[in-house]
């Protein structure tokens, strides 16, 4: 019988360019993928040994572990996959905290341990949102959109309305081809989660019908013109980050740490830049027209991020 092999599996990071909040309530979203890659070292185990998800590098308490395996588990079982005992590792470039979609990263490895090697993206991507549902209470299926099918996609819900948060649903997802320039992309501390932040929109729209809802709208028109724009130029699209960057501060999703960060960003030669997720702090991107600018809005930008946070540069192209 042959032996089994030691296996690696990555799965990138991803960053949220567009739609955040917007969303939340139907509206289309687009993201890119990182090259920052988590990576799952399976080894095989004895048949009677446990299924067993270690993290030496990463602050996850062995409990929540413990409890992930077994949802992984209950998963598996409820698709009538049978789970060979192994030691699973999980090692990540991934910055963690920062909105950069470690979990989703996870997920997606998990599920094409899960589904195997004949299993096509879209099986990946489904199994993959299921086993995210233990991080994020209600995914859209965006994060592991990305982490799965990697590069640039855009993500459209059926209709305008809340989109099947908590079910088996699934967004479509179409490639996008981004005006080539580089990203500089980095992390502050969130003062408040994506749940708080989430339900604070929720109640501002709620207090606020109108306003709110002409400024989701207006979010949703910017992502979609980006989306529908196959000439986009880099002066557009860094245009469309500083507009969504506005409304999400009218939103009240932006911080005043985020905002001297942006403007530092700005001040040191990025066409645009904005928020990058939920808000309250966390990740944020500038549009750059080439390395030597992106370098210099990294510098700038670094002066504001404590040692805590991150500042990375990313080809839109790579
Ligand atoms: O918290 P993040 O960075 O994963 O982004 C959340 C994006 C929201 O639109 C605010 C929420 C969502 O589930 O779409």
């Amino acid at each position: 019988m042959p032996v089994p092999k030691q296996r690696q599996l990555t799965a990138p990071g991803k960053l949220l360019l567009f739609g955040e909040h917007a969303a939340v309530y139907g509206y289309p979203a687009l993201g890119v993928t990182i090259p920052r890659n988590l990576s799952l070292l399976a080894e095989p185990a004895g048949p009677s040994s446990p299924l067993e998800l270690v993290f030496p590098t990463l602050p996850v308490p062995p409990e929540t572990a413990e409890e992930f395996v077994k949802y992984l588990e209950a998963v598996a079982t409820s698709e009538g996959i049978q789970l060979s005992p192994a030691r699973l590792t999980v090692t990540s470039e991934i910055p963690v905290g920062g909105g950069f979609g470690s979990s989703a990263a996870l997920c997606t490895v998990l599920a094409r341990r899960l589904a195997g090697d004949a299993a096509d993206l879209h099986t990946v991507w489904m199994l993959a949102h299921r086993l995210e549902h233990f991080f994020h209470g209600t995914p859209s299926g965006i994060d592991t959109g990305l982490t799965t099918l990697t590069g640039a996609h855009a993500f459209r819900f059926s209709g305008i309305g809340p989109p099947g948060r908590g079910t088996e649903t699934l967004p479509t997802a179409v490639s996008v081809q981004l005006p080539e320039s580089i990203l500089v992309t980095g992390s502050i501390p969130r003062t408040r989660s994506t749940r708080e932040l989430v339900a604070a929109v929720a109640g501002r729209r709620a207090s606020d019908p109108e306003g709110t809802g002409k400024i989701l709208r207006k979010l949703g028109s910017i992502c979609e013109e980006v989306i529908q724009n196959d000439g986009l130029s880099v002066g557009e699209f860094a245009a469309a980050a500083s507009a969504a960057q506005r409304l999400l501060a009218e939103l009240g999703v932006s911080t005043a740490t985020l905002e001297t960060v942006i403007r530092a960003g700005i001040d040191a030669g990025a066409l645009g830049g904005k928020l990058s997720g939920a808000g309250g702090g966390g990740a944020f991107y500038f549009v750059c027209p080439d390395e030597k600018v992106a370098q210099r809005v990294a510098t700038a930008v670094s002066r504001h991020i404590p040692d805590s946070g991150t500042v990375l540069t990313v080809s839109t192209r790579s």
